[in-house]
């Protein structure tokens, strides 16, 4: 992974990774799954270390992920799925533009250095009113980040960015 600076542009763009999904793979719609999703996602970031995370193409696997750039089956959602960044000083600002309500919301986010340390992780209920969490940056991490969303219906969405200054 190319460690320089990243320019405004490249950061406003939240720099994705991802892959297309065009397999049907099974939906991801309880908190278990998603919890174990989430495990195995971490273990490849692990494995594959920070250049490789997702082997050499840099794609996500086909049917777990879903990105800004690759929805797959969910093409319709990206708007209201795929998590948005805003970074403030050593804050970072995790929103999904998501209704929430017993029967559709948004059941957790995290933010995930690209070596698989999880920066910070908030669940929501269907109680909460707005999908927004905000973490806090220690050191160490690298330029590089994820940010994840899951909804109850429309699965596991993942936002790349770059931190500015790094
Ligand atoms: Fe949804």
């Amino acid at each position: 992974m190319n460690a320089r600076k990243a320019t405004k542009t490249e950061f406003r763009e939240n720099i994705d990774r991802g892959t297309a999904n065009t397999e049907k793979g099974a939906i991801m719609n309880n908190r278990r799954d998603f919890l174990k999703g989430s495990f195995l996602m971490a273990v490849g970031m692990v494995a594959g270390g920070s250049s490789t995370a997702f082997g050499s193409s840099g794609k996500f696997p086909a049917g777990i992920v879903y990105t800004r750039q690759d929805p797959g089956k969910w093409a319709e959602k990206i708007e209201s799925h795929a998590p948005k960044v805003d970074v403030k000083g050593n804050k970072v600002t995790v929103t999904t533009e998501h209704t929430m309500s017993e029967k559709h919301y948004i059941v957790r986010h995290t933010l995930v250095s690209s070596d698989g340390r999880v920066i910070g992780g908030k669940t929501f209920y269907p109680s909460d009113k707005k999908a927004v969490s905000t973490h806090e940056l220690s050191s160490g991490h690298g330029p590089k980040l994820y940010a994840t969303s899951f909804c109850n219906l429309h699965d596991f969405w993942v936002t790349g960015f770059v931190l500015p200054n790094q």
